[in-house]
């Protein structure tokens, strides 16, 4: 099964598209019942009857065959979802987590070695909810969210595969800047991972501690005990050291500002670079990797910049990769924050951005003072000022070198409706084929709704995936929460707390490659 879905998981990174033969369910070990749900959901299309199927799964679910395949079935509906067919992996993976939900069922002991998969059915479910057309039901993800959550408390992992233990998103955790052991109640983590790394993997990792501002920021609050203000000669207790995790970000979700309404003097104060997590971080290397060794062409693009940080990154990127020459970094922004709503949203939706007072403005030549920091500011970074409306057609209007600006990856941190497709309308068309987007504000309903429109208008299928950031939904095998709550220091416990926190958020980024026959 492994070896089945990572090439599936390379397919999708190659190709952008999952050839039918490989998301057939021929072959596969089951009994005669778990076959009748695979014709099921093979006979299953786009736009099917979406109660009769679910009632036909309901009638299969009963029969006690099938709980001997539960993850066999979890990996044949992802199969579905990694080939872009969603609904179909929705509607499967809603059969199975109301499976998993059945507590009488999940607890008998014919089953006992089945709900470990339950885990997976969750975490795909949550992922394929968060991909629906309209966005999802925010209640219902977080239902699912939270059932994540309680089997990470009680169960322990199984081969059953999420979404996120494959292609890229899977290759974040095996990511040798990363611990492969979870911390639990061994002081301080990862102190010294970054010995085992050498040349370009230990400057990009450098480089992501500076841009997330792990080096110098610690968690501070008195509730917690002791983490106060830190200055250099007097550090921060040892239990108030942050993790050097997938899940740092300094932005935010890490302790340091909850990101909400009325923090941006203290958003101001902090003097991160980015507010990516170190997982979109490493996403992103491994992303553009992928495209430079599928000789995807083109420059690299971010619409919607704040600091710069993802660009410095982009731009550091290239120089650790010197076959890729001419490449250059895009920086586009209105270097004045988020404009006010120009059009309205489909189904009268309300644009949760409207209403932020804080609109992320950062001055051009803030961003280029933090490019020259890193030593950066070169003439393969050209900034692009503007709304995207209008600076995007005119740099594309522009020759380059010759010829009109080609691009490998678009990077969208827009999060407004007007922004998102505002970018996708000026920039989509100069995407190299298999080149791709990476759309940072899934959560934001704006964002989400653009790029479906984006998509339904052009036709476009390919699977959108997840970016992994946090500890319910990063790595097959996050540390269990019960675990960490017997650390009885305060490290830990923020810890715990931060995994509640970060899970609230909603799945904040995801990609997809333009179809190699656009
Ligand atoms: C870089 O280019 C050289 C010469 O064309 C080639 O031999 C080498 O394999 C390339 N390296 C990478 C990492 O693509
Ligand atoms: C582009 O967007 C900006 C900001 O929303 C708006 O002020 C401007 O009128 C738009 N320009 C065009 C040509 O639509």
């Amino acid at each position: 099964m492994f070896v089945f879905f990572f090439a599936c998981g390379v397919v999708v990174a190659g190709a952008g598209a999952v050839p039918r033969a490989l998301i057939s369910i021929e072959g596969l070990p089951g009994t005669q019942s778990s076959k009748e749900v695979d014709n099921v959901l093979f006979e299953w299309s786009d736009g099917g009857d979406t109660v009769a199927l679910l009632a036909s799964m309901d009638a299969l679910l009963e029969s006690a065959d099938f709980s001997a395949s539960l993850e066999m079935r979890n990996n044949a509906a992802l199969a579905y979802l990694l080939a872009g067919e969603t609904h179909v992996a929705d509607v499967a993976f809603s059969g199975l987590a109301r499976w998993c939900g059945w507590p009488d069922l999940s607890a008998s002991s014919e089953t006992s070695a089945e709900p470990s998969s339950c885990l997976a059915v969750f975490k795909n479910w949550c992922w394929a909810l968060a991909a629906r057309p309209q966005g999802g039901d925010h209640a219902l993800w977080d239902a699912v969210r939270s059932l994540a959550v309680s089997s990470l408390e009680t169960r322990s992992s199984s081969s059953a595969l999420s979404v996120y233990d494959v292609g890229l998103a899977g290759g974040v955790c095996r990511h040798a800047s990363i611990s492969p052991s979870s911390p639990v109640c061994q002081g301080v983590p990862n102190g010294e991972i970054a010995t085992r790394l050498t040349g370009d993997d230990l400057y990009l990792d450098l480089i992501r501690r500076s841009l997330t501002n792990y080096v110098h920021a610690d968690f501070e609050d008195q509730e917690w005990g002791g983490c106060s203000s830190n200055s250099a000669s007097t550090p921060v207790p040892i239990q108030c050291e942050q993790s050097w995790t997938v899940a740092w970000r300094s932005s935010g979700i890490s302790g340091l500002a909850s990101g909400e309404e009325g923090e941006e003097d203290e958003r101001a104060r902090r003097r991160y670079h980015t507010t990516l997590s170190v997982a979109d971080l490493i996403h992103l290397e491994l992303l553009v990797r992928d495209l430079f060794k599928n000789k995807i062409q083109g420059n690299l693009l971010e619409a919607g910049v704040f600091r710069g940080g993802a660009c410095i990154f982009l731009r550091a990127l290239l120089s650790v990769t010197p076959n890729e020459s001419s490449r250059r970094v895009f920086v586009a922004d209105s270097f004045a924050g988020i404009p006010s709503q120009r059009r309205s949203l489909p189904g009268m939706i309300e644009d949760p951005t409207e209403t932020w007072t804080d609109r992320f403005s950062f001055g051009r030549d803030a961003v280029e003072y933090n490019f020259r920091r890193y030593g950066l500011l070169d003439e393969r970074v050209t900034f692009v000022p503007g709304f995207f409306n209008e600076s995007l057609p005119s740099l594309f209007a522009r020759p380059l070198d010759g010829e009109a600006p080609k691009l490998a990856l678009l990077r969208i941190d827009a999060d407004a409706y007007d922004g998102v497709l505002d970018a996708l309308t000026a920039a989509f068309p100069h995407l190299s084929p298999g080149g791709a987007v990476v759309i940072d504000d899934w959560h934001l309903t704006g964002a989400r709704l653009a790029v479906h429109e984006y998509r339904k208008t052009y036709g476009i299928t390919t699977p959108i995936l997840p970016l992994p950031s946090d500890y319910v939904y990063t790595c097959t095998a996050p540390p269990l929460l019960s675990a960490l709550d017997e650390c009885q220091n305060k490290r830990h416990l923020f810890d715990v707390h931060n995994k509640h926190l970060i899970t609230g958020i909603g799945q904040h980024a995801a990609y997809w490659r333009k179809p190699l026959e656009m």
